[in-house]
């Protein structure tokens, strides 16, 4: 009897006939899902026609003899159209505007607002000129419409479309031929031919796949929105990011304003742009002054600290604060929010080590303040001298002391001998920390500017917090 189902890899796609435990391709556990091959296509070949399909969509010849491979400069490339999405910080993040034919996978947790960016991106789309598609799965017309009432004008033109059934939503597709689409959300339609519930390993496979066959044959901008799982992670098969073109991820607690929007991704940018938002009554609004605001809340009070910190290819100053507190437990806690978890266990390893400030016994919690995420190297320096601070109970010295104009300002990578390093484009740190009031700005050595410059992590908190030399150490 022919084989009618193989087992997917939902991490990496690696297909096998046989079920495993641990997945041969990427040596993950459980996470082979048993799934039914697609339909035969007409030479009786496996796995829907899958590569017959892709060669029709691009123009190629099927037969294989009159393919030659062409030198590169030979290769005629047009100049990238893209369409303005009318949202500075997303144009920013695709890198100048969405490109037609081109597939976005757009993923973030549920309530962050996925819905609400490509809604609005549809409302301006169209207001400018562009035929669009809004396809919902998740959400009736009517809701769709109600979201739209509170977004801007642009936003109740666009064509909706409330339907699951893949078919039917690339016949509508073939017939509008718009020049934007978004899916919301891609894990909610589902082919008629496969078996397995939307959103599984193959039917969202099978779904993107289809979708992208059309968008590139007609020049559609797609823009699929996908869930999240809990820890993060694009839900459905790895092979999704491998298949689109630009993959953006929506960042931050839904209970706080900020949203960050980030490229994982992407054929047509660079991978390194973040955007910032903030979730109003209107809808999404770009954050263009989040440093200036930062520095303003920032308190100032014992524990924190503003981290020069780099999104991307800009520059964005904000408040890290910690606390420290007697623990009762027999593990303390250590919290994080915005940063990493092994990257504070590493920072306070450093800090007792070389440092000599001591949490042992004490609960510690670092928090980058408005929901923001920072991951990059650079943000050390900031925790450490911030837990130090909040340790001792002791504020970090402003400069000049006498009229405190702003809080003081860092960045820098600690090594693991207790040496601060240097870390990318100290220039483009100390400019904004600068322009926002913030001088001395404790930083690396080589770091330019008139930053007060640390070789080692000692050497900086002798800086910040000076008075702790003089102080006794409270019992923590
Ligand atoms: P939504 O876009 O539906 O999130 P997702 O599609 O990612 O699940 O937006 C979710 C939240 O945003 C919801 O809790 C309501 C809020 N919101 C506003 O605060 N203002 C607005 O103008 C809109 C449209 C939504
Ligand atoms: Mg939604």
């Amino acid at each position: 009897m022919p084989r009618t189902t193989m087992h997917v890899c939902s991490q990496c796609g690696f297909q096998s006939a046989q079920w495993h435990g641990q997945c041969p391709g990427c040596e993950a556990w459980n996470t082979l899902v048993e799934e039914p091959l697609g339909p035969r296509s007409v030479d009786g070949r496996p796995g829907a026609g899958r590569a017959g399909r892709r060669g029709s969509a691009r123009g190629l010849a099927s037969t294989g003899a009159s393919l030659v491979a062409r030198p590169l400069r030979e290769v005629g490339a047009a100049p990238i159209s893209r369409m303005a999405t009318g949202i500075g910080e997303l144009d920013r993040v695709l890198g100048g505007g969405l490109v037609p034919g081109s597939l976005v996978l757009l993923g973030g947790s549920p309530g962050i607002g996925k819905s609400t960016i490509t809604n609005m991106v549809l409302g301006n789309l169209q207001r400018a000129g562009h035929r669009t598609l809004y396809v919902s799965g998740e959400e009736s017309a009517e809701q769709v419409r109600l979201r739209a009432e509170r977004l801007a004008p642009g936003a109740l033109e666009v064509p909706v479309l409330a339907e699951t059934d893949l078919e039917m939503v690339l016949d509508v597709l073939a017939a509008q031929a718009p020049h934007a689409c978004v899916i919301d959300s891609v894990q909610t339609l589902h082919a008629r031919e496969l078996s397995g519930a939307p959103g599984s390993v193959g039917q969202v496979r099978e779904v993107a796949g289809r979708i992208m066959e059309l968008a590139k044959a007609r020049g559609v901008a797609v823009i699929l929105v996908g869930h999240v799982t809990k820890d993060g992670a694009l839900a459905g098969p790895r092979v999704l990011e491998h298949l689109v073109d630009c993959v953006l991820q929506f960042e931050g607690e839904r209970e706080r304003p900020y949203r960050e929007l980030r490229a994982l991704k992407n054929r047509f940018g660079s991978t390194n742009e973040a955007g910032l938002f903030e979730m109003r009554q209107g809808g999404l609004v770009e954050v263009l002054d989040a440093s200036a605001r930062f520095v303003a809340e920032a308190t100032r009070a014992p524990g924190s600290v503003v981290l020069a910190a780099m999104e991307g290819s800009r520059p964005l100053l904000v408040e890290v604060q910690a606390l420290v507190a007697p623990s009762e437990l027999e593990q303390p806690r250590r919290v994080v929010s915005g940063i990493d978890r092994n990257r504070l266990a590493l920072v306070l390893a450093i800090l007792s080590r070389h440092g000599r400030v001591s949490t042992a016994g004490s609960d510690v919690f670092v928090n980058v303040v408005g929901g923001v995420r920072v991951d990059e190297p650079g943000c050390d320096l900031a925790v450490a001298l911030a837990v130090a601070s909040a340790s001792r109970g002791v504020p970090i010295e402003a400069r000049p002391p006498a009229h405190r104009p702003a809080p003081r300002a860092c960045f820098g990578e600690l090594g693991l001998t207790g040496e601060l390093r240097w870390v990318g484009h100290p220039e483009r740190r100390l400019e904004e920390a600068v322009r926002h009031g913030c001088s001395g700005v404790i930083a690396p050595k080589d770091s330019g500017g008139d930053a007060f410059e640390a070789g080692t992590l000692l050497e900086a908190l002798a800086e910040a917090l000076p008075s702790q030399e003089r102080r006794p150490a409270r019992a923590a």
